[in-house]
């Protein structure tokens, strides 16, 4: 069995990788010559844990290949996956689609014998259809079908979610391309992984309600904690006992910094428009997306007023950068509006994150970054979790005790307890966990 996958982004690499891994023999292109150039030299442009020893193994195996040359590397595939990009449009939030569409069009001449188009990529309602007629108006002797297939991969968990998907959900009227698919999956329908087989629009509509529905589960602890702040109660108990519901279930409630990412931001705002232009308004996600972007300002506000409203001259020292922990990936990460609002503020920023730091650079201006977290702490007045880096979570807090001006710790995803915190002699800002003061309140709406 053979496949070619179009574009070695996060999603083409590692699916691609995976696939090889299954047994498939699978050639990845991409017309970025760096890009391929990197892989051919064993070189993995995206931080992804497992991802290099995967594609050392299946290079060596002669399994996984690589190359610019869109003809040599779909010859003999069964199936064609499109995995190429599909930014939010910056004016309006759909999903750009030309990358999909100008692969649809090169691929339509090169068809020879029987081919399933798969589109891997995170597309709006219509996408596949809009595929088929493109190829059969710019090649109509081609045998062809295309196939809705999304991906379900967690950054920084990616090749385990592939491995042991909750499911895969296939998009296509068409029994032939239906055969195909399974042989592709082969592996995992033997061993009894769900296999979804839908029309394509469902497909494409079920990744978008799976992203946006878990933004909206992570917006609404969210929310919650800000009601446990005002009441005394404890957000993560709260959360902890609502997910023992087996109809709620515990994944993706906890309470943190605002969700970022490269899927749940663009995925929702991808939503919402899908929603109006169908004249069917997803208002509660448009409702999450507000939520979320003030949440990730909001976070801002609480260092700031933590100072009683005043940060100038303060140094605040951030620990985490990225979107989330395992990833280099700082897309819409909280940090990227927290930082900027402390240093309009007038406070000094140090920084450290143990993979995003090269992709952060890109971003802020004026970090002073550091090589660990006790070099952030050395003369800081704050220190502040954005992310929940394993090695946030055994600090020595004597030490970051004793380099700090003063002991304020701000935890954003509530790594640590109140009360092992506070025995340090800190005081403790967490999420959801304990009463704002009264005064801070007051501080809190005025601030920024
Ligand atoms: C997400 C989905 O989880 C994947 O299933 C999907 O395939 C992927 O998007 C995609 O569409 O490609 P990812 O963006 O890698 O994966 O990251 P998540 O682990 O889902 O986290 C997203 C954001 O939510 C992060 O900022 C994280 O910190 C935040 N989060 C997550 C919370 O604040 N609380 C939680 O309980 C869980």
């Amino acid at each position: 069995m053979r496949v070619a996958m179009i574009g070695t982004g996060y999603v083409g690499l590692v699916s691609g990788t995976c696939f090889a891994e299954f047994g498939i023999n699978v050639t990845c292109i991409d017309n970025d010559e760096g890009k391929i150039n990197k892989l051919l030299n064993g070189e993995i442009p995206i931080f992804e844990p497992g991802l290099d020893v995967l594609v050392k193994r299946q290079t060596a195996a002669g399994r996984l290949k690589f190359t610019t040359d869109l003809k040599e590397g779909i010859a003999g595939a069964k199936a064609i996956f499109i995995a190429v990009g599909t930014p939010a449009r910056r004016e309006d939030g759909h999903a750009d689609l030309s990358y999909v569409y100008q692969a649809a069009k090169e691929v339509a001449p090169l068809l020879n014998d029987y081919t399933v188009i798969v589109t891997k990529s995170t597309v709006p309602v219509g996408t596949a259809r809009e595929v088929e007629r493109i190829i059969r108006e710019e090649n109509p002797a081609a045998e062809f079908d295309v196939a809705s297939n999304p991906e379900f991969l967690r950054e920084g968990a990616a090749i385990e979610d592939f491995m042991r998907p909750d499911r895969v959900v296939i998009g296509t009227d068409s029994e032939r391309a239906q055969d195909v698919m399974r042989q592709v999956y082969r592996p995992l329908y033997i061993n009894e992984t769900p296999i979804v087989m839908v029309a394509p629009e469902t497909s494409e509509l079920i990744k978008y309600a799976s992203n946006a529905f878990l933004a909206t589960k992570i917006t609404f602890i969210n929310e919650i904690a800000n009601l446990c702040e005002k009441t005394g109660a404890n957000v993560q108990q709260v959360s902890k006992a609502m997910g023992l519901d087996g109809r709620i279930g515990g994944k993706f409630l906890h309470a943190g910094p605002g969700y970022g990412g490269s899927c749940f931001p663009k995925d929702t705002l991808a939503l919402a428009q899908i929603g109006i232009k169908h004249n069917a308004p997803q208002t509660i996600v448009e409702q999450v997306i507000t939520a979320n972007k003030n949440r990730q300002e909001d976070m801002a506000k609480r260092i700031i007023a933590a100072f009683d409203g005043d940060v100038k001259g303060k140094t605040i020292g951030i620990l985490g950068v990225s979107f989330k922990p395992n990833t280099d990936d700082v897309r819409d990460a909280p940090s990227l509006v927290v930082v900027p609002l402390l240093q309009k503020a007038g406070a000094t920023v140090k920084a450290y994150d143990p993979e995003a730091r090269e992709q952060a650079e890109k971003h802020f201006q004026n970090v002073a970054w550091q090589n660990n977290a006790y070099d952030v702490a050395d003369g800081a007045d704050a220190l502040v979790i954005l992310t929940e880096w394993n090695e946030f979570r055994a600090l020595s807090l004597q030490e970051i005790k004793e380099k700090m001006n003063q002991p304020l710790l701000l935890d954003f995803r509530n790594i640590y307890t109140d009360a092992e915190v506070k025995a340090k002699g800190f005081r403790y800002i967490s999420i959801g966990r304990q009463e704002i003061r009264p005064d801070e309140c007051a501080v809190l709406k005025a601030a920024v």
